[in-house]
């Protein structure tokens, strides 16, 4: 499978989405996947070629910090940039991760992005929620085991079986409130 990756924080290549990412795509290679491209949309001026690797990939990844309890300026503006389109024959997956401990903060961002899947008739392939993110860039190595765990095996799925484990997209968007 080929992928083309979409970084949607404002911090760029400094930025915690980055880090994610690169932990999903790891596993992902170990798999067999290939990652045709990594694209900042930080980098404003490239938004029309953006927009034109989005539109062309088989299968795009999608991946947000949460801000103010929804998608960050610059997602936005990509996501009004590509405006209708019919994706159908493509598919498509997110993650969205945030600084609140609770995977529930990232409910309506989350559903606003399956909406938008339909809208663009992409087979979605799953939305994974990571909370409590903020700080995986500058935390030591054995606090982020788990977390960096979990994403090599869901790229690794992703490579291998072309979908991910619902269980394991389950796990990851712990805890999903505090009582
Ligand atoms: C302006 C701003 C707004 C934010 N709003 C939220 C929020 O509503 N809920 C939340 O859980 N985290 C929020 N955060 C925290 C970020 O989601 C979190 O720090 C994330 O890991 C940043 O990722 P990045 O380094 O990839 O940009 C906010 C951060 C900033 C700077």
């Amino acid at each position: 499978m080929q992928l083309v990756l979409f970084n949607g924080s404002p911090r760029g290549k400094t930025s915690n989405t980055k880090v994610l990412l690169n932990q999903f795509e790891k596993g992902f290679k170990t798999g067999g996947g290939e990652v045709i491209s990594t694209n900042y949309l930080l980098q404003q001026k490239h938004l029309s070629e953006q927009v034109a690797a989005f539109k062309s990939a088989e299968v795009v990844f999608l991946a947000f910090p949460l801000y103010v309890f929804s998608v960050p300026g610059i997602v936005k503006q990509f996501i009004e940039a590509i405006g209708e389109f019919n994706g159908s024959e493509k598919k498509i997956l997110f993650l969205i991760q945030s600084g609140f401990s609770e995977a529930c903060q990232n409910d309506s961002a989350k559903k606003q992005m399956e909406n938008l899947a339909k809208r663009w008739k992409m087979e979605n392939l799953g939305v994974i929620v990571k909370p409590g993110a903020e700080g995986v860039r500058l935390m030591p190595a054995i606090m982020t085991k788990k977390l960096f765990k979990q994403l090599n095996a869901l790229g690794m799925q992703l490579a291998k079986n072309g979908k991910l484990n619902k269980e394991d997209l389950k796990n990851i968007a712990t805890p999903v409130e505090l009582l």
